[in-house]
């Protein structure tokens, strides 16, 4: 739903760092910290393995293809190295999550919040990523990941 990220087919590994964070009061995403508390590790490790197997799909509601902006956020992409993490096809892989098919709202708020300094990962890489980027480009890669 508008905000919410798709889970299907994320990295196991994302799931589990992401849902020990919010349990551990080290990410606010409210309401997310309420669900991840008191749940073990080997809970957080079930749930990151069910989420990982469902075959990703766009959401219902996806905004249609835009050429230009999908070309623009291509460059862009291509530029910046984002598949030099999150891999060419944007499937993430570890700690980096699946961007491809993602609710575009969704990565643009995102891309926004590591840009503003308002989240904050495990590590600096996205802030640094995003250092600077105008809300036009922001809005180009969102396009672009959410059709990949
Ligand atoms: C140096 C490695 C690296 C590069 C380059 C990189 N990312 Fe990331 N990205 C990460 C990591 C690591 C995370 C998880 C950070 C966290 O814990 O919040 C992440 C998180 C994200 C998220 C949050 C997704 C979610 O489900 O919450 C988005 C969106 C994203 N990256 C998009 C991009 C885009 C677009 C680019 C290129 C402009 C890019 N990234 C470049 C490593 C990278």
């Amino acid at each position: 739903m508008p905000g919410v990220p798709s889970l299907a087919g994320m990295p196991p590994e994302f799931i589990t760092l992401q849902m020990i964070l919010f349990r551990e009061g080290l990410r606010d995403a409210p309401p997310m910290p309420q669900f991840a508390a008191g749940l073990t590790d080997a809970d957080i490790e079930a749930l990151a393995g069910h989420y990982a197997a469902m075959p990703p799909e766009p959401p219902e509601d996806r905004v249609p293809r835009n050429e230009a902006l999908a070309a623009r956020g291509e460059a862009l992409a291509a530029r910046m190295h984002c598949g030099s993490c999150h891999l060419p096809d944007f499937s993430g892989r570890a700690q980096m999550p699946r961007i491809a098919g993602q609710r575009e709202e969704y990565l643009a708020e995102a891309l926004r919040a590591y840009r503003d300094g308002r989240r904050v990962g495990t590590d600096t890489q996205m802030n640094a990523a995003m250092y600077g980027v105008s809300d036009g480009d922001i809005d180009a890669l969102a396009h672009y990941a959410a059709h990949r």
